[in-house]
């Protein structure tokens, strides 16, 4: 049942307008209503570029120009009634502008579709996002470095398995995650680069028979160029699923942090203690102290791969150009880039709030026979064994400290000998955990020298 005489926008040939369940699955404004600002940028160059090409009268683009940012201040203001009725908000913002400026206003859409305005103004938002989370991650990435140099040469053990692998620095492991994040930002940077092509002039599909000036609206709105193919230009919507693609990168290293976070701070490792400000208490459990903000850090990443996913499976097989399913990359992509945007905040927070308790990382780092590879190396360097038979006699002195229920560094000289003749008191230097790390000064290694190195370039580059 139809309620509605046709939508005036598009209605010409139609003599009812839509079902109330057509109106429902059609309309997107509840949605894009966030393009707002972008769509009047876009709206704002495209009359100027008409009106510099004799395509419309000046007077008429001055009004449209002047009338759109009364459209955009009632938006800000909260003063504007959007209507599902008109779709979208192109249709909504166009609409408003006819009643605020009258006739000139239908002049706006000559030389333009939806399909290249929607490109255009989705474009300039993906564009913005990836700037703002450019901020964010350098944000969160300054908070880890000043972390990490205040434990450059903090020991604690390092894990595989999330087992005790070696002995490493807190230092260390803090940098490992400034080296994730920044290759997330050299991901968004590319894809900043290759999205930053103006779709604006592609039309419907085919480009327009007007002399419109794609380079002045290219130039206007921040874009490089204007894109070189119609059909492409307003097909494809590669820039949101790179953005996904990066976002899910992003927020799955996220996850990984947040979820140390989450283990280091139970009663079994209290390596870190959340602050009250990111933590929740129990309403049953007094003594509760609960990582919620690292929980959520952990699960919005299931929430961006999620989006990433579904446009994914949206654009897979479309038929160029464009089609109406592409309307739903847009719930996606905002849904992604608030909770990454979310995510980076909560984890920015965490991270410079926490508390860690150096005591505790290095009594750990001391358990789970952590230095045993030291060991072998020793008897490689100082007795010249092959490096397989060092692993085998090591392998016997942990066994044997395991029947002790001992560590390494608690064994007799007497007891070593009794698994390999020739050891003398220098071993015992090797098992010490702050040893182990001093030695590994190898490129990239975990000895504080080397994390203070590190440490002065990240600032340098971050600066
Ligand atoms: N709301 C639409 C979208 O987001 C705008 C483009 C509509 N184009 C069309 N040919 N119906 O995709």
């Amino acid at each position: 049942m139809s309620n509605d005489s046709p939508n005036e926008m598009w209605g010409g040939r139609f003599a009812e307008g839509p079902d109330a369940v057509m109106r429902a699955i059609n309309t997107s404004i509840g949605v894009d209503r966030r393009l707002a600002g972008h769509d009047i940028r876009g709206s704002r160059a495209h009359a100027a570029m008409l009106a510099a090409r004799g395509i419309i009268p000046h007077s008429d683009a001055r009004a449209i120009r002047e009338g759109l940012l009364t459209v955009l201040s009632e938006i800000e203001s909260g003063d504007f009634t959007f209507s599902e009725a008109l779709e979208d908000i192109h249709m909504n913002v166009e609409s408003r502008l006819k009643e605020i400026i009258g006739e000139p206003a239908g002049r706006l859409h000559t030389a333009r579709s939806r399909n290249d305005q929607v490109a255009t103004d989705f474009r300039m938002w993906v564009r913005d996002q990836l700037d703002a989370l450019d901020g964010a991650l350098k944000s969160l990435s300054l908070a880890l470095i000043s972390r990490a140099e205040a434990g450059a040469d903090w020991v604690m053990p390092g894990f595989t398995h999330l087992q005790v692998a070696q002995p490493v620095t807190w230092g260390h492991h803090m940098l490992a995650y400034v080296e994730m994040f920044a290759r997330d930002m050299g991901r968004f940077s590319d894809a900043r680069r290759r999205m930053n092509e103006c779709p604006l002039g592609a039309a419907a599909l085919a480009g327009t028979s007007f002399p419109i000036d794609r380079e002045m609206t290219a130039r206007a709105l921040g874009f490089d160029r204007p894109s070189a193919n119609s059909i492409d230009a307003v097909s494809d919507r590669d820039f949101a699923l790179e953005f996904l693609s990066a976002a899910s990168i992003c927020s799955v290293h996220l996850s990984r942090l947040a979820e140390e976070l989450v283990i280091w701070s139970t009663a079994q490792f209290r390596f870190v203690e959340m602050s009250d400000r990111f933590s929740t208490g129990s309403s049953i459990m007094p003594q509760k102290k609960n990582p919620d903000a690292a929980e959520l850090v952990r699960a919005k990443s299931g929430r961006v791969l999620g989006a990433t996913v579904s446009l994914f499976t949206v654009m897979k097989g479309l038929p160029l150009t464009y089609s109406k399913d592409m309307q739903e990359d847009k719930q996606q992509v905002f849904d992604a880039a608030d909770s990454l945007t979310l995510a980076i905040a909560a984890m920015e927070g965490i991270v410079r709030d926490m508390g860690v308790n150096a005591a505790e990382l290095e009594a750990a780092a001391a358990t789970g026979y952590s230095t045993a590879t030291d060991l072998a190396d020793w008897l490689v360097r100082e007795r010249g064994l092959p490096f397989r038979d060092a692993h085998r006699v090591t392998g016997a002195l942990v066994a044997l400290a395991e029947s002790k229920r001992c560590g390494l560094r608690d064994l007799s000289l007497g007891d070593m000998a009794s698994v390999y003749a020739d050891i003398d008191e220098g071993v015992f230097d090797v098992l010490e955990p702050r040893m182990s790390v001093a030695s590994r000064t190898s490129l990239g290694g975990t000895a504080p020298a080397r994390v203070r190195e590190e440490i002065m370039r990240w600032k340098e580059v971050l600066g």
